[in-house]
């Protein structure tokens, strides 16, 4: 959802905003563009439609705007289509003031008439633009003020989301920041100061970081970064060290950044239990939950959107059958506006990738308000919803770069492995020995994603034969249904196929009409005691046309008799099977995206952090 970078100091800054923005692309790559101060005392403002690259032809690596201090962005169109002239940065007339802009301003139309009406022309459909001119008009109009005043009145008067980087052409060295719901930070490396959207953008630069808090004003020189409050009071900050090293965010020999994060599964899933085990105990003290805490929850709510929210609706498998507790899981966007009955001994797992998501920060903040306890499930440290939540769980999946999200789910489902064991353990719904034998399950969840992995080939070859499908189904009863929604939401993102996913009791209640000869329909079938039932709803298809691709646990041989395809997965605690069954599916849109030829870590219109609604 756009990114935005920014550096001053002993260097010049339009290659290291074009490294940054390389980082930052997979937030938005419609179009591109740089703003640079240049010896003149002027803006530079260089703009260009398309992936990052043009840009980066187009300014000969940035050689060709020199200066060394400046904005960047890279953009993912919300307000007016991909074009040059809805580029960022925006700037006031004369180029005086350059902006760069990550979220929404809800009241652009309303600012934008009052200040035509005070003169102002506008050559963008975009909102960043009324901030440009509006800050123009409280630095150099009527009742002029200081850059600091002219910021803090703006952030009075604009109503939305927003991380900003702003240049005035009348101070040189000098970049401004501020931030209001979209995340931003600031990092003091050796050669100067720095601004981005997310870690990666960051990395090489320094691992020592402020995270800027909603409604903050940063004010950043080449050796100093001040923080001030909307009042424009001085506010400090500490420093954050970040954990991550440059090389998690490259792609280490791999084509793509979504086989290098697929691959890293077994580590990412490791990383994310082993440390809550000790001494075969779950251990969640990160979370202040004790047992008293968890035998008074009632019901538990989760939420989350996309692959975040098929982790809900596995995990609420997970929690029911072993902790007998009632849950309900939600997508976002739908949650934060249903005006949902919230009860108080109620829990709530908030779950996100990138932790900044628009719907899911404000399904948190609903919760909050309404007295119900919230954990955020975690990957990018220090951002919104790990802030404001309760607690948080972390996912220790490292940086996540392909859009289609991989590693960030399984550590997800994870984490909520973890939760639902521990809560069975304190509600004593477990029998004998079974919280022992769930441990010990989860402990080898990574060597068994291990093995898949080492099997991909046979995937491949299946994938290069329905490159060409049209359409595409996927089916399962339980858990394997919420398999199943994760397994073709991946598909159609990045093949670009038309693909559904079932409950496969349901075919038969509609959806079955579309299946025609030779459809592609994939069958889950990890859960024993669903087994026979899935197969029949198997059958009901092939005798309508379809081809099927089976996808069970070793041992589950008599598939062969109904599958044309079948891949196996090992055996695990049928609680766990989402974790192994998502890997072939992963793999699958992986070869049928790359037999396409299409942008597998970019995929058309999508963007890997939602900061709008
Ligand atoms: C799909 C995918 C998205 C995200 C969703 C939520 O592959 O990645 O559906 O899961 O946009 O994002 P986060 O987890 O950052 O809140």
């Amino acid at each position: 959802m756009c990114g935005i970078v920014g550096f001053t100091g002993a260097a010049q800054a339009a290659p290291i905003l074009l490294d940054g923005l390389a980082k930052l692309e997979y937030r938005g790559y419609d179009s591109a563009g740089l703003a640079v101060q240049n010896a003149a005392g002027k803006i530079e403002v260089v703009k260009a439609k398309g992936r990052l690259k043009v840009l980066h032809e187009m300014t000969d690596g940035g050689n060709a705007v020199p200066g060394s201090c400046g904005i960047g962005h890279t953009r993912w169109a919300t307000h007016g289509e991909p074009s040059v002239v809805n580029a960022h940065p925006h700037y006031s007339r004369d180029q005086k003031i350059a902006v760069v802009h990550n979220g929404i301003i809800e009241n652009y139309l309303e600012i934008k008439e009052r200040l035509v009406n005070r003169g102002y022309t506008f050559v963008s459909q975009t909102d960043t633009e009324v901030v440009a001119q509006l800050l123009d008009y409280y630095y150099t109009g009527e009742s002029a003020g200081d850059a600091l005043d002219a910021i803090s009145r703006m952030m009075l008067h604009v109503r939305g989301s927003y991380a900003l980087g702003i240049l005035f052409a009348d101070q040189p060295g000098t970049l401004y920041a501020v931030r209001k719901d979209s995340p931003l930070i600031v990092g003091q490396c050796e050669n100067g100061s720095i601004i981005a959207s997310d870690v990666p953008a960051l990395l090489k630069y320094t691992r020592t970081v402020y995270y800027i808090d909603n409604l903050e004003i940063a004010r950043l020189t080449p050796d100093s970064i001040e923080f001030f409050n909307i009042d424009k009071e001085p506010v400090s900050h500490e420093t954050t060290t970040i954990e991550w090293d440059a090389e998690a965010a490259e792609k280490g020999g791999y084509e793509h950044f979504m086989m290098k994060e697929i691959h890293e599964q077994p580590a990412a899933v490791r990383d994310t239990i082993s440390p809550r085990l000790k001494d075969g105990k779950i251990d969640l003290s990160e979370l202040a939950l004790d047992e008293e805490a968890i035998r008074t929850v009632r019901r538990v709510y989760i939420i989350g959107c996309g692959s975040a929210y098929h982790v809900g609706m596995a995990a609420r498998y997970v929690f029911e059958s072993l902790a007998r507790l009632p849950v309900e899981v939600d997508v976002a966007s739908e949650f934060r506006y249903r005006n949902p009955v919230l009860e108080k001994d109620s829990l709530a797992l908030v779950i996100s990738q990138s932790g900044e998501t628009a719907d899911t920060l404000a399904a948190l903040r609903l919760c909050k308000e309404r007295g119900v306890r919230t954990i955020g499930i975690v990957n990018v440290v220090g951002s919104s919803i790990a802030r404001e939540a309760d607690a948080t769980m972390y996912t220790w999946a490292g940086p996540e770069i392909s859009v289609a999200t991989t590693k960030a789910y399984s550590t997800q489902l994870a984490a909520c492995y973890l939760l639902a064991t521990e809560f069975a353990r304190v509600r004593g719904t477990l029998v004998d020995g079974q919280y022992e034998n769930l441990v010990a399950e989860m402990e080898a969840l990574p060597d068994k994603i291990e093995k898949i992995l080492a099997d991909k080939e046979r995937i491949q070859w299946f994938a290069s034969k329905y490159a060409n499908a049209k359409d595409a189904f996927f089916i399962g009863r339980g858990l394997d249904y919420a398999t199943a929604l994760e397994g073709s939401l991946k598909f159609k993102e990045i093949s670009y196929i038309h693909s559904e996913a079932f409950a496969a009791g349901e075919m038969k209640h509609g959806p079955i009409s579309l299946v025609e000869n030779g459809t592609l329909v994939v069958g889950i079938l990890t859960q024993p005691d669903l087994f026979e039932k899935s197969v029949s709803n198997m059958v009901e298809v092939k005798s309508r046309g379809a081809f099927l691709m089976g996808l069970t646990t070793y041992g589950n041989y008599s598939i062969e008799d109904t599958a044309g395809f079948t891949v196996y997965v090992p055996k695990t605690d049928p609680h766990f099977a989402t974790s192994l069954a998502v890997i072939p599916l992963q793999l699958l849109a992986y070869y049928v995206s790359c037999a396409k030829g299409l942008d597998v870590d970019k995929p058309r219109n999508l963007a890997k952090s939602v900061t709008v609604e």
